[in-house]
C-alpha cells in the first residue's frame, strides 16, 4: 500500500489579521518564514502556496531554494484573485480591464505550476458572488464565473485547475458554493482538466454530507483535491480537524478510500491563537488514526448493514473501528 502523504496550506503557518484585531494576532511573516515553520512539521511533505508571494518579492527560484531545505514540494499554487483589487469579484467584476487582470494573475501562477511541478492551480473565487437583493444579474454573474475558468482551462490544457468552492465569507453569496453547483458549472464548461477540490469544513457549514459530496464528485471524474478541518457548521471555523465531527470525517476517508482515491491529505486550518507547528502536528496524528481506523473497518459487515440501510448496526462497526484509535 502508498504511504499516505500529508499537505498543508501555507497560510496555516502564516499569520493572520481581522477585522477586530486589525494589528494582527502575531508578527507578520514571509513566506520564507511560514516555509521554515512547515518544514518543522512531521510528516508533512506538499504544500499548497499563494500567488503572489506573500511577504516580500521573492522569485520562484528562491521559494524552490527554501522548500528544498525543508524537503518539502508543492502541490498546488493560489492565485490571490480575493484581495482588494478584486473585491468586486474576479471572474465576476463589472469591470472588463479588472476580470482581464484576474486572468493576468492566474497565467502567471500557471507558470508557477509548471515550475514547481505542481498538480493544480487552485482557484478559489472568494469575491465572486453578491450581497444584496436585486445587486446582480444572477445570469451574467454565473455565465462569467464558468467563462473566466473555462478560458484558463482552454490556455492551459496541460494543466489541471481546482475549484474549492465555498457557501459564503468574504462575498455573502459565491457563485462557487456547492457541490451540486460547481459540478454543474464545470460539466457545462465540458473541460476535462477542471475539477474540485473539496474542503471538508465548507461542504459541512454549506448543510452538506461532505462524504456524499465526495462521492458525487468522484461520480463525475471531478474530485482532483481535498482539504480538512472542522467547524461548528455556522461558519468556516478551520478548526483542528477532528475536534467536533470524527464520525462525519472518518466517513469522509470511507468514501475516498471505497473509490481507491489516492491523493493527499491536506489541512486547511487557521490557528489564529495556536502553535501552527503544533496543531499540524496534532492534525497529522489525528488523520493517521483515521487511517488505522480505516484498516480495521470491517467493510465486509459495513457494506452489508448499507445494503439494508441499517443505521444502528452501520454505526456500531464505524464508532468500534474508529474509537479504537481516538
Ligand atoms: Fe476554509
Amino acid at each position: 500500500m502508498k504511504k499516505q502523504q500529508f499537505g498543508a496550506g501555507i497560510w496555516h503557518f502564516a499569520t493572520y489579521v481581522d477585522r477586530y484585531a486589525t494589528d494582527g494576532y502575531g508578527e507578520p511573516r514571509s513566506v520564507l518564514d511560514a516555509i521554515e515553520l512547515a518544514g518543522k512539521v512531521k510528516d508533512l511533505s506538499v504544500v499548497d502556496i499563494n500567488y503572489p508571494y506573500f511577504g516580500g518579492n521573492f522569485t520562484n527560484e528562491e521559494i524552490k531554494i527554501a522548500l528544498d531545505k525543508v524537503n518539502l514540494n508543492v502541490i498546488g499554487i493560489t492565485p490571490e484573485i480575493y484581495t482588494k483589487e478584486f473585491r468586486k469579484g474576479a471572474f465576476t467584476n463589472p469591470d472588463s480591464g479588472v476580470r482581464k487582470r484576474a486572468h493576468e494573475l492566474i497565467t502567471e501562477a500557471c507558470e508557477a505550476v509548471r515550475f514547481f511541478n505542481a498538480a493544480y492551480v487552485k482557484l478559489w473565487p472568494g469575491q465572486d458572488g453578491w450581497d444584496y437583493p436585486f445587486q446582480v444579474d444572477y445570469s451574467t454573474v454565473w455565465k462569467n464565473s464558468m467563462d473566466g475558468v473555462g478560458r484558463l482551462a482552454s490556455e492551459n490544457p496541460d494543466l489541471k485547475f481546482v475549484i474549492e468552492y465555498k457557501p459564503r465569507e468574504p462575498r455573502i453569496k459565491m457563485s462557487y458554493d456547492s457541490v451540486a453547483r460547481t459540478l454543474l458549472g464545470i460539466e457545462k464548461i465540458g473541460l476535462p482538466n477542471i475539477g474540485i477540490l473539496l474542503d471538508f469544513g465548507h461542504a459541512i457549514y454549506g448543510g452538506e454530507c461532505a462524504a456524499d459530496s465526495a462521492q458525487l464528485a468522484i461520480d463525475y471524474g471531478r474530485l482532483f483535491g481535498m482539504d480538512v478541518n472542522d467547524n461548528y457548521r455556522s461558519w468556516d471555523d478551520d478548526l483542528i480537524a477532528g475536534s467536533l465531527h470524527p464520525m462525519e470525517i472518518f466517513e469522509f476517508f470511507y468514501v475516498l478510500k471505497k473509490n481507491n482515491w489516492e491523493g493527499v491529505w491536506q489541512l486547511d486550518q487557521f490557528p489564529f491563537r495556536e502553535d501552527s507547528v503544533e496543531m499540524a502536528n496534532q492534525s497529522i496524528d489525528f488523520l493517521k488514526s483515521i487511517e488505522k481506523a480505516l484498516n480495521e473497518l470491517d467493510i465486509k459487515a459495513l457494506q452489508e448493514a448499507q445494503s439494508d440501510h441499517d443505521a444502528l448496526a452501520a454505526m456500531k462497526i464505524a464508532q468500534k473501528a474508529l474509537y479504537k484509535f481516538l
